[in-house]
């Protein structure tokens, strides 16, 4: 079936593409990489062997996705395309609700025109806010902190409100916890701009050098051993959520629903930085720091919905992660091959 991946040359979207691919899926990148390299493209070709189709365009361009839906006939739209750094969303909240938000319904709008109405939507963890009870399910309420996190429950109502008001909508909103890692080709993987804000790309700059040592946020929480504890997921595991997603918007799938995306596994920071070590070899010297504003001491998944109704579960380790993260940046693998 043909796929529309808005955001496809970013992080989840590139290692998505690969895996649907894979399950013989035509997809089409629409990406206006403010947050990803076209050097992607290339190395997705390389791994796959398949040209995939590449439109550089933004989604709030209704006339470009309209276009790109009929000229590719598209069937159903996996839409990543967003910003997702939640500091940036405090600091500049009109350009995460512009992006974000007036994104989501230029796409709606453009899928609506072309009668495409299959959606999966890149939901975040976030949404649930300060954990009141531990693994979260679905069910918990939802109380996100900060703007980033409320684009994402503001899409995810409107989201609800359009399937409730035409029964021929399939939307799933993918609530994902914390990806982490690389495909193993070390082709492509995460990249930020500038110094990392999250834990694992920041412990990948201490192993290259390029950062002098971990800031650990907090020692004090009252976890296994003082430190934050997040569901880390390896993005391959994650990448193939979506797959069984698409399968279950075309089998069984009511107008509406939501999954999250995690192992149901908690780790700490400390425990992180000793299997990163592990997998790469490298010291990672580490301080210990404040808590980080907002930061909350544990949170992780009970992931049985999406194993029930998706079919689907993350199989792949923590050191897993950490080993490809590290492929993927390492300079003494810098000729890689698919
Ligand atoms: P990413 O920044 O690597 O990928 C997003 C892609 O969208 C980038 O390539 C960027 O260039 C593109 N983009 C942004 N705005 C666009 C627009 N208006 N039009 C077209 N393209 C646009 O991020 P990611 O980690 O791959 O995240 C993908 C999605 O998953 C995002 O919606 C994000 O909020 C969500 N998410 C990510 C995480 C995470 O930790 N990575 C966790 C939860 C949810
Ligand atoms: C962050 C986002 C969250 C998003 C998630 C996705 C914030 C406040 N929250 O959450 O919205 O859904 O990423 O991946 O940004 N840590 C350090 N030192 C560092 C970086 C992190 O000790 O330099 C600790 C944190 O305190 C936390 C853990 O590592 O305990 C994980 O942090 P991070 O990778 O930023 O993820 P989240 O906090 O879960």
């Amino acid at each position: 079936m043909n796929i529309l991946l808005t955001g496809g040359a970013g992080y989840i979207g590139s290692h998505t593409a690969v895996v649907l691919v894979e399950a013989a899926h035509r997809v089409v990148l629409l990406d206006n990489l403010s947050n990803s390299r076209q050097e992607v493209l290339s190395n997705l070709e390389r791994i796959t062997g398949e040209n995939i189709p590449f439109v550089k365009g933004d989604v709030r361009d209704t006339t470009l996705v309209r276009q790109v839906l009929e000229q590719h006939d598209i069937h159903a739209v996996i839409h990543f395309a967003g910003l997702k750094a939640v500091g940036e969303s405090v600091q500049a909240p009109m350009d995460y609700y512009a992006n974000n938000v007036q994104g989501t319904i230029s796409l709606l709008q453009a899928m609506e025109d072309c009668g495409v109405r299959r959606l999966i939507f890149s939901s975040s963890a976030t949404v649930y806010g300060i954990p009141q009870y531990l693994p979260i399910d679905e069910a918990h309420p939802t109380h996100p902190t900060n703007p980033y996190g409320r684009n994402k429950r503001h899409i995810e109502e409107m989201l609800g409100d359009i399937a409730g008001s035409d029964r021929t909508w399939r939307i799933v909103s993918l609530r994902y916890f914390n990806p982490v890692g690389a495909h193993d080709s070390g082709l492509i993987g995460e990249m930020p701009r500038g110094i990392p804000n999250n834990l694992m790309p920041y412990i990948v700059d201490v192993a290259t050098g390029n950062l002098s040592h971990l800031s650990v946020f907090g020692n004090d929480y009252d976890t296994i051993d003082g430190t934050g504890v997040r569901d880390y997921i390896h993005v391959m595991d994650l990448a193939e959520g979506h797959r069984s997603a698409l399968d279950y918007l075309d089998t069984r799938a009511p107008t509406m629903s939501l999954f999250n995306l995690g192992t149901g596994n908690g780790f700490s920071v400390l425990r992180m930085v000793q299997a990163f070590e592990a997998a790469s070899g490298k010291k990672i010297p580490y301080r210990f720091a404040p808590r980080r504003p907002g930061d909350v001491a544990a949170c992780y998944a009970k992931a049985d919905k999406a194993a029930i109704e998706l079919g689907w579960k993350a199989t792949r380790t923590l050191e897993e992660m950490c080993a490809s993260a590290w492929n993927y940046r390492s300079p003494s693998t810098k000729t890689k091959t698919p």
